[in-house]
């Protein structure tokens, strides 16, 4: 059994690992940090996983994960930074799940800040940079937004058939942390849908690092808890025909068992499971369009990551996430 670590275990993303986890057959996970929580039960913070652990909350400290082979930090970006190089100094894996790595250096320093330590990590996205990840000690974890982005347009873009790209995404509110903030304050939210940092959400340079190509990006947030729907109008450089487009998904996709082709995608056909579901369209000679869906917390989080993890430790890419969605 390899030891697993988890660097902010009481948030969404570090709940949601959890939830996943306790159904991983090959990893066992003995140490979750809260700075919040320290000497607490996992169940009294986290009531719905009341009997899947027997473990308190530890304070983020290197000594409280040394024992791990593999550690997921799952905290807010700029915090990841300040544990990445010394997890990685002891020898373990990392899988992080902020935005810290995602990025050039010079990249992330113009668009989020000041980075204090730096170092090369692999885009963790299974479906393009599989081979990589494998070989990798550090995987960065893709944004919830480009994971959904990405996937909905890469067949077309990674062949060079790709003028420019206008996605139109919706997010369910548990995509902004745990931590209550004016938007999600229940009367402004309720029967709304609310579009925010609109042309400068800093996830499309993510979108523009993977597919090379225009990009534009408008996000907004709807009443539900989890789930991203992603509307991606691809607008190319030439025509073709609808079968040539949706044969070249479905070879691209043929071995990637999360990305399901379907007719047409919904949010409740991809909620609690780590499956993006894409459907494609062409409405006139040039302009496709790719609905994708996903749940922002599995597939957008702590799913693609243990997904990374399972090939980072040579296990099936799917080893605990194979299970089917919730519906209704
Ligand atoms: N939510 C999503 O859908 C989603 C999707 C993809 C990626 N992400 C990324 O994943 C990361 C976590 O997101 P989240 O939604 O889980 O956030 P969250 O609910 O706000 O949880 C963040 C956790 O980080 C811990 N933390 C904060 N600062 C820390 C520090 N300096 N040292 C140690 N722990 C610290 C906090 O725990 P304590 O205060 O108890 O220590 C908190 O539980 C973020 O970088 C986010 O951008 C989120």
């Amino acid at each position: 059994m390899y030891k697993v670590g988890i660097i902010g275990g009481s948030g969404y993303t570090g709940s949601e690992l959890l939830r996943i986890l306790s159904m991983h057959r090959k990893v066992e996970v003995i140490s979750v940090t809260s700075r919040k929580h320290e000497g607490k039960k996992i169940e009294d913070v986290h009531p719905f996983l009341a009997g899947f652990y027997d473990l308190k909350f530890v304070s983020p400290e290197l000594k409280n994960l040394e024992d791990c082979n593999v550690v997921f930090t799952a905290v807010p970006h700029g915090e990841a930074m300040k544990y990445v190089p010394r997890l990685l100094e002891i020898g373990l894996k990392v899988i992080d799940l902020s935005a810290d790595y995602r990025l050039p250096k010079e990249v992330y320093e113009r668009v989020y800040g000041k980075h204090t330590g730096y170092l090369n990590a692999v885009y963790g996205l299974p479906e393009i940079h599989g081979e990589e990840i494998k070989k990798a000690s550090v995987v960065a974890n893709p944004g919830c937004y480009p994971t959904g982005c990405i996937l909905a347009a890469y067949p077309l873009a990674s062949k060079g058939f790709v003028e420019r790209i206008v996605f139109d995404s919706k997010s369910g509110i548990t995509g902004a942390g745990a931590k209550p903030t004016e938007f999600t304050h229940y009367p402004n939210l309720h029967e709304s849908v609310i579009p925010y940092k609109v042309t400068e959400h800093r996830h499309v340079h993510e979108m523009i690092q993977e597919l090379k190509c225009r990009v534009s990006f408008t996000p907004q947030v709807y009443p539900g808890s989890r789930g991203i729907l992603t509307t991606a109008h691809i607008i190319l450089n030439d025509c073709i025909e609808l079968e040539e487009i949706i044969s070249m998904y479905r070879k691209f996709y043929r071995e990637k068992p999360f990305v399901r082709l379907q007719k047409t995608v919904r949010l409740n056909w991809v909620r609690g499971s780590n499956f993006c579901d894409l459907a494609v369209f062409v409405d006139s000679e040039r302009r496709v369009v790719v609905t994708s869906a996903i749940d922002n917390l599995v597939k957008g989080a702590s799913g693609q990551a243990v997904q990374n993890m399972n090939l980072m430790l040579g296990f099936d890419e799917t080893e605990g996430l194979l299970t089917p969605p919730l519906f209704p």
